[in-house]
């Protein structure tokens, strides 16, 4: 697309100004152009073109399958399955044969990354996964319980009620009259979330009753479009308000298989959406024994739990969990690190550090290296029970 070619180019974007790119990304198809700035970026961290599939030798006996998506965030599991000299094959489920694809792959699990940049994409991942979760019989990683939470904030409100995890109250309205009802009587500020987004670009904080009213027309008439967004998806017919918790800071517990890595986002005005400070942060073992209950209540091995600290170091302390993701982003600048750079494991029912740099790809590296673990695990259950193999 030529426009988008315009403002992907070194000059335009040093020779567009702010209201032209804002205007051009109102008219212009916003997902394919977010798609295109994806792909450049993922070809410049694999020095090339994403290869179909691997072209070397490997050690294991299993072929991986990755599933592509519009945001390029496959190409992390691509880099993990080269450096660990994984084989590999790229399916995309958005095709029309996709299930014949799965099954000349001859790949015995998955690595996925659902595309979030449109929601018709994300209901057909939604859709094909359980296909080849449930029916198929396919392992994926992160697994299709942990997936189905992605992204989605009403689905994380729900899992967190049903599993008596403590968060900050969150309601959900599906009836204008409802939600308005709730508005009048609130106590503000109070936050309102659309169910998809990142990097804050869908939370609002809303100061007034006034504020919260007009969100709430907007989200039952022409619908809320999250900032940085396509504007063929505004998310209407619903809206999610949520309490405001006060904080500094919003710390990052990522769980891989047994392995726990910590981090810590500054906020910057009303966020910390991880744009101001991000950094490495020694968590105390109750910030760790909460993450793996939580994680542990969902079966969960592939998840970062976002989470707020109420009175700090209090005798009243309490961690409200703000979002479960079972994909993370990767670190911009890897060599920002200090002493807490590591991962945490339980060891005899006591919390250990191992320093050193494990967050490699977005963890794409660990969740790779907890794949082959679980393979041959089921593969030699499996072998030894009736001398069957995994997958189909
Ligand atoms: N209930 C809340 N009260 C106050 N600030 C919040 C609340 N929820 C989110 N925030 C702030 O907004 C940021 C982005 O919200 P989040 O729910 O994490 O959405 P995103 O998916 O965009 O990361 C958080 O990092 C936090 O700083
Ligand atoms: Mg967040």
């Amino acid at each position: 697309m030529v426009t988008s070619g315009f403002l992907h180019s070194e000059l335009g974007r040093r020779l567009a100004p702010r209201w032209l790119k804002s205007a051009i990304k109102s008219a212009i198809p916003y997902a394919e152009f977010r798609s295109e700035q994806a792909l450049r970026d993922a070809e410049k961290l694999l020095g090339g073109p994403i290869s179909p599939q691997s072209d070397y030798a490997s050690p294991y006996p299993f072929s991986i399958g990755i599933i592509t998506d519009t945001s390029y965030y496959f190409a992390h599991h691509v880099r993990a399955c080269r450096e660990m000299r994984v084989a590999y094959r790229l399916v995309d489920l958005s095709v029309d044969n996709w299930v014949e694809l799965v099954r000349e792959s001859g790949c015995c699990a998955f690595l996925v990354s659902p595309s979030t940049l449109l929601s018709i994409l994300r209901h057909m991942f939604d859709e094909r996964l359980r296909v080849l979760a449930e029916n198929m019989n396919y392992p994926l990683y992160p697994s299709y319980s942990e997936l189905w939470l992605w992204e989605s904030k009403r689905r994380m409100r729900d899992w967190l009620v049903a599993h008596d995890v403590p968060h900050p109250r969150t309601d959900v309205f599906y009836d204008r009259e409802e939600a308005l009802a709730f508005v009048d009587a609130a106590d503000y500020p109070l936050v309102c979330k659309t169910d998809t987004s990142a990097a804050a670009n869908g939370v609002f904080v809303l100061r007034d009753r006034r504020a919260a009213r007009r969100m709430a027309r907007e989200a039952f008439g022409r619908g809320i479009l999250p900032r940085q967004w396509d504007h063929r998806d505004r998310q209407r017919g619903n809206i999610l308000f949520q309490a405001f918790v006060p904080h500094d800071h919003e710390w990052r517990i990522v769980r891989i298989g047994d392995d726990y890595l910590c981090r810590r986002k500054a906020r910057v005005g009303d966020f910390a959406s991880g744009s101001g400070g991000i950094e490495w942060a020694k968590p105390t073992e109750e910030m760790l024994s909460f993450v793996e209950e939580v994680t542990d209540r969902g079966s969960f091995t592939s998840m970062g739990v976002d989470f707020f600290v109420v009175s700090p170091g209090g005798p009243r302390e309490m961690f409200l969990v703000n979002e479960l993701q079972c994909l993370v982003g990767e670190i911009v600048n890897e060599q920002n690190r200090n002493e807490h750079t590591g991962k945490w494991r339980r060891d005899n029912g006591n919390w250990t550090f191992e320093p050193g740099f494990f967050y490699q790809n977005a963890c794409a590296n660990l969740r790779v290296a907890f794949a082959l673990g679980e393979l041959a695990r089921n593969q030699s259950s499996n072998t030894t029970q009736n001398g069957e193999e995994v997958g189909e």
